[in-house]
């Protein structure tokens, strides 16, 4: 398919001041539709709305996946993307779950890199910036009747962002849910679909209302093993060992989450993938055996966690601090993103 470049004449003024994030929108995207079984009109083109009719079918059931992955940008002017074509190839898993055609990953990685180079004035460089880079794809038959959609936009957006967390790497504060859950076995939440995110806001809302930052999920048969948070794999430091949730088909598996995992056992750390029950989060942090808790991922990258809130308890972690290894697992991983430490795994994509 050929891609088609359309660049705008009207530049945006880029935002000055803190970037938050996902609130400022580069000058182009990329977009493909697809229809009578195949995916055409390849093009990046000037960041625009979408013209959809009110009984566009993702409106009214939700058929919709997305990713995260980002861009950095060095003081040397190299532009990096971190594993862009293992989201792409998690996109494929996600869309396939919900009867959304697969997309071919290496012509969307190339519109990709052509279009992050485009774009590439936007990229910020201050430390803890980069751009967040949103693929998406979103059903568009116009149609009522509840069936997989015969037609889709798949596009791409970029999004010069800050930290995830308004107070940047400050430990962030969990609320363990037990009423609502996230995600059941057999259902989507190991894909990125989007109606995950509407399914955890009831909780999250909740959470935020008792001054937490982010809800920890419980699995949802028995309310006995932590699963994950919300926009987040969680990792627990018990006496030095280092340990995650196992992936057991309702939790999603995270690229930063691999990512740890790999580098953590490269450097010769023991880590688990194993049942986390809650009980031993909560002795753990009682007795002090609970050394260290952090989340992973894309958009919140390492964000430790300083306490817990538990049937009407609050646990602190480790003093309320970035951990030792919470730290480290930053810096490595930060420093391989932007080039400071070396690419041993051969994860990063040069434009
Ligand atoms: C990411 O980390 O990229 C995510 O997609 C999580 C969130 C912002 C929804």
């Amino acid at each position: 398919m050929e891609l088609k470049i359309i660049k705008t004449e009207k530049p945006k003024q880029k935002p000055s001041g803190a970037l938050g994030f996902g609130k400022y929108f580069t000058d182009h995207m990329f977009v493909m539709n697809y229809d009578d079984g195949k995916w055409h009109d390849a093009r990046i083109q000037p960041y625009a709305p979408f013209t959809l009719e009110p009984c566009c079918s993702v409106f009214h059931y939700g058929q919709a996946v997305f990713e995260g992955t980002k861009a950095y940008k060095n003081k040397n002017g190299e532009v990096r993307l971190f594993r862009p074509r293992d989201n792409l190839l998690r996109m494929n898993e996600s869309s396939d779950r919900i009867c959304i055609p697969p997309i071919d990953v290496d012509f969307v990685l190339d519109a990709l890199k052509k279009l992050v180079a485009l774009d590439e004035s936007w990229i910020p460089t201050d430390e803890g910036t980069s751009l967040y880079i949103r693929p998406s794809v979103i059903a568009t038959e116009n149609a009522l009747g509840v069936h997989a959609a015969k037609s889709y936009i798949f596009f791409i957006i970029l999004s010069p962002s800050g930290s995830y967390y308004a107070h940047g790497l400050e430990p962030v504060r969990l609320y363990v849910e037990e009423n609502y859950v996230r995600a059941a076995k057999g259902g989507t939440g190991h894909h990125k679909v989007v109606g995950n995110y509407a399914a955890s806001m009831k909780a999250g809302e909740k959470a935020a209302q008792m001054g937490y930052d982010q809800v920890m999920w419980l699995d949802a048969k028995e309310h006995k093993n932590v699963e994950e948070v919300g926009s987040m794999n969680i990792f627990f430091v018990f006496d030095n060992v280092v340990k995650t949730p196992a992936l057991r088909g309702s939790i999603l598996p995270g690229i930063t989450r691999r990512s740890v995992i790999e580098l953590l056992k490269d450097e010769g750390y023991k880590v688990e993938e194993c049942d986390i029950a809650v009980k031993d989060v909560v002795e753990g942090a009682k007795n002090g055996k609970l050394e260290e808790v952090f989340g992973t991922g894309t958009a919140a990258v390492i964000s430790p966690v300083g306490d817990f809130g538990y049937r009407g308890e609050d646990f602190v972690v480790g003093g309320g601090k970035m951990g030792k290894i919470s730290r480290h697992i930053y810096d490595e991983l930060t420093g391989i993103q932007t080039g400071r430490v070396e690419d041993r795994f051969g994860w990063v994509t040069k434009l």
